[in-house]
């Protein structure tokens, strides 16, 4: 069974482990949108997943749980075992550990799967459910079957230390806000904690929502995009995965845009440039 997140190898010929696929505003954002191009949206998924993306980012609020029925679409077609699902859980809006299980149920039956292969705490805040309430749940879970992996997402270093003090379950991923544009985890050391400690960082918003086009004429980025003659996309993104234990989340609708992330694969940057590109800010 592929449940956990694929072991993230040297940057060499299993890159494309390194790519999970991103959902974000398939079938709506906050609200269901009549507007997506739902048969667009579901071929896309379809063809990521047969270049072999195989992790997919679900989350139950996005469309108002249009965005999981365009997902049960794209996957019912592929083996089961061969997809990794990581389904986010808004812990801190739930009243209590029954509300927990209701939206555990609702994935369960809007993805038509049996079991989830890695469940997230959106943002983890145990105002309403405590940290021991919630590894009663998973541990009970876990020995059903019905969850594979248990991983964390917008964690800082605090709140991985204080998840790890007290449920004694390990954290398979961070799902945190990382690009070349915005280095906040990397600053403040949760980036350098986590990997340090097994934690597999899974970067969202790899290409600042597309903005890695724009913004940075004349900067050391845009002249290591002529010299590479790649896209500023494909920079940001090549960057990122060269990174040890670092995968990136990247969303698209758009086969160009799909093909030329793929494509990102095979750019070798220099050391040097490496170096620049840590250094490098806007
Ligand atoms: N855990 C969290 O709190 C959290 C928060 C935000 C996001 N996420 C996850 O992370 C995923 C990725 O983040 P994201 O969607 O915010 O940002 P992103 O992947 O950095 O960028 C996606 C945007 O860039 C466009 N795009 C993709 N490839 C492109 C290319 N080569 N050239 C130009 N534009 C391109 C896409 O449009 P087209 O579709 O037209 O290509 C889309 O508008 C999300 O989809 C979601 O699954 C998680």
């Amino acid at each position: 069974m592929n449940s956990s997140i694929p072991e993230i190898k040297a940057f060499g010929k299993d890159r494309l482990l390194k790519l999970g696929i991103g959902t974000w505003g398939i079938g709506g954002y906050m609200t269901k949108t009549p507007y997506s191009d739902y048969v667009n949206e579901i071929a896309q998924i379809k063809y990521q997943i047969n270049k072999g993306l195989t992790l997919l980012d679900c989350w139950i609020a996005q469309g108002e749980g249009g965005s999981l029925e365009l997902i049960r679409q794209s996957i019912e077609e592929f083996d089961r075992k061969s997809l990794t699902l990581l389904c986010k859980f808004d812990i801190h809006k739930y009243k209590d550990i029954n509300e927990l299980e209701e939206v555990f149920n609702k994935y369960l039956k809007q993805l038509n799967i049996r079991y989830i292969d890695v469940f997230q705490i959106h943002k983890p805040d145990f105002k309403n459910i405590s940290e021991k309430e919630l590894e009663k749940f998973l541990k009970r879970k876990i020995a059903e079957g019905k969850v594979i992996k248990f991983a964390v997402s917008n964690a800082n270093i605090e709140s991985i230390k204080n998840i790890q003090k007290k449920i004694d379950i390990p954290i398979e991923a961070n799902e945190i806000l990382y690009n070349i544009f915005n280095r906040e985890y990397e600053h403040d050391g949760t980036i350098e904690y986590c990997v340090k400690n097994g934690i597999k960082i899974l970067a969202y918003r790899p290409i600042n929502r597309g903005m890695a086009n724009i913004a940075h004429a004349n900067t050391e980025f845009a002249n290591l995009v002529l010299k590479y003659g790649v896209t500023p996309s494909q920079l940001a993104l090549n960057w990122l995965l060269q990174k040890k234990n670092v995968m990136a989340l990247i969303k698209s609708s758009n086969r160009a845009h799909i093909n030329e992330n793929l494509d990102c694969m095979s750019i070798e940057l220099s050391k040097d440039d490496i170096k620049i590109l840590d250094n490098w800010s806007l």
